[in-house]
């Protein structure tokens, strides 16, 4: 097995690309709200205090697949080079309110948000909402929690 990265810039988010051969696992630093779901799923690929982090070849195609369509702010995500199937968390269809331990109010499924000046945007991808009051780019969660120690 074998791996292998590619760091592709897009206007302002950055887009990390981390393959098995295979199946290739994105991940999006900005929409990663440091759960830690990925690390307890997958520690043989996930390891926070290893460089590159991700090591896909750690781990089949499907493994990655099932844990990718845990982690929940659809930070991870996966394709397959010329296969038109791909898939991340946003699969999901209820929508679900929760409230992680020490982080964020996440809301899963499609949802409409109204912003303050009456302007709505409709959400189709796991949303984490800031309750430690200290993110930078609020009402979202932007992990500042886990750096603040948050307690609540
Ligand atoms: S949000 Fe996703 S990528 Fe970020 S730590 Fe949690 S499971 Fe891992
Ligand atoms: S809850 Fe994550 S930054 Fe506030």
């Amino acid at each position: 097995m074998h791996w292998f990265i590619n760091m592709v810039i897009m206007e302002k988010e950055i887009v990390k690309e981390y393959s098995n051969g295979d199946l290739t696992v994105v991940w999006k630093p900005k929409l990663c709200i440091h759960a830690g779901e990925c690390v307890k799923a997958l520690p043989e690929v996930y390891n926070p205090d290893e460089k590159p982090w991700i090591k896909a070849g750690k781990a089949t195609t499907e493994q990655l697949k099932s844990q990718i369509a845990l982690c929940p702010s659809a930070a991870l995500s996966w394709y397959v080079k010329g296969e038109k199937e791909s898939g991340d968390s946003a699969a999901r269809e209820q929508v679900t309110v929760s409230i992680k331990p020490n982080g964020p109010l996440l809301v899963k499924g499609g949802f409409t948000l109204e912003s303050a000046e009456g302007q709505s945007e409709f959400k189709k991808r796991p949303t984490a909402f800031c309750r430690c009051g200290k993110s930078s780019n609020k009402p979202f969660c932007d992990g500042t929690h886990n750096s603040i120690s948050f307690d609540n």
